[in-house]
């Protein structure tokens, strides 16, 4: 069964080329891509001893989700490219690791679909220029059940990608379509990124669910200020992977400040470069209340489906408890940053 980071090697082989390149690849040189790992890869553990940490508790609470283990898988669009089960797979190997899928608004299955899998669901968003559709997602996510809403804000306009531009990858193939931007015609709408887009989109977001409101896509410690003066119920630090501004600071890098910055009012998530259980470790002893990973997750998806994305999922939990174990913590809130060095 693939393991996070061999996973990858596993999924190349089955994946066609072109598929493998749009799901692994990054914007521009890929600076900000193997920034991410890199950063995980400079840190080192001083681990405290002696403190009999047999048992661990990994629980963690999160806007509308109380999780197993502080790890939630991140939005990411068109999964029946990497299996032809696709989202609907994924759910299911999260449901069986006891995990939070958050639901792409860019999933090529319906969310009511991802949703009958009975797995715990969060659904992120972009918002659109046509708000009365962007509201009837949002309702169509609220009606699925989906426990928080991710709003992606990161893209005022599409990265570019090399990878994508060399196989002239700019379609899905046929048969495939983004199923949670239907219109009330039934036809599936174009994503339009918004360059104008401001935080009065926020405050629109909020004003129009009931559900908790997540940012995703914050580095910089003055917006994790005014996300939460907008009222928002949890931040995601993130770069997208690496696939929107190539040059932007790593996650791990961007995280200090962030958190510092939020001083506790809302929970803080990562994502970018997760790859192991020490990397969860890492960035919980800097502040992150979870990790959300991303690429792992399509790597176990196009290996074994749901098998494979379970599997992911309970490797990097393991990992993650033995290393709390050699580091002498019970819970994630005896992870400190007094524990990561950068030698
Ligand atoms: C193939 C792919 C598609 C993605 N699609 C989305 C998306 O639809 N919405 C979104 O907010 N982020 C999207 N992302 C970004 C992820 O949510 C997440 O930020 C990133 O994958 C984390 O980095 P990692 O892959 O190194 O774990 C995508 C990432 C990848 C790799």
């Amino acid at each position: 069964m693939p393991r996070p980071r061999e996973a990858e090697r596993g999924a190349r082989e089955v994946l066609d080329p072109v598929h493998y390149d749009f799901l692994a690849g990054g914007a521009g040189d890929e600076r900000t891509l193997t920034g991410n790992t890199d950063a995980f890869a400079r840190r080192r553990l001083r681990p405290r001893v002696l403190r009999g940490a047999g048992t661990r508790d990994l629980s963690t609470d999160l806007p509308g989700a109380r999780l197993a283990a502080p790890v939630v898988v991140a939005p990411t669009a068109f999964h029946r490219l990497a299996h032809p089960e696709g989202e609907v797979a994924t759910a299911r190997g999260v449901a069986a690791a006891g995990g939070l899928l958050t639901v792409s608004m860019m999933a090529t299955t319906a969310v009511e679909e991802i949703a009958a899998t009975g797995a715990a669901l969060w659904f992120q968003l972009y918002v659109q220029p046509d708000r009365g559709f962007t509201a009837a997602v949002v309702a169509r996510a609220e009606a699925a059940g989906c426990r928080a809403l991710v709003l992606t804000v990161d893209s005022p306009v599409r990265g570019r990608h090399p990878r994508d531009e060399r196989h002239g990858f700019t379609t899905l193939p046929d048969g495939l379509v983004c199923e949670n931007m239907r219109g009330p015609d039934g036809r599936a709408r174009d994503l339009v990124t918004d360059p104008d887009l401001g935080w009065d989109a926020v405050d629109w977001l909020r004003g129009t669910t009931s559900l908790p409101v997540l940012v995703k896509g914050v580095l910089h410690p003055a917006d994790a200020r005014l996300a939460v003066e907008h009222g928002v119920d949890g931040i995601v630090v993130s770069n997208h992977g690496g696939r929107q501004l190539d040059g932007a600071i790593s996650t791990l890098d961007a995280l200090p400040a962030v958190v510092d910055a939020v001083a506790g009012r809302v929970p803080v998530l990562l994502d970018g470069g997760v790859r192991r259980g020490v990397d969860v470790l890492v960035a919980l002893a800097l502040g992150a209340a979870a990790v959300m990973v991303g690429r792992p997750v399509l790597w176990g998806l196009a290996q074994a489906g749901a098998d494979g994305v379970r599997a992911v999922l309970d490797d990097l939990t393991a990992e993650l408890a033995h290393a709390m174990a050699l580091v002498g913590a019970h819970r994630p809130t005896d992870l400190t940053p007094d524990l990561v060095v950068v030698p």
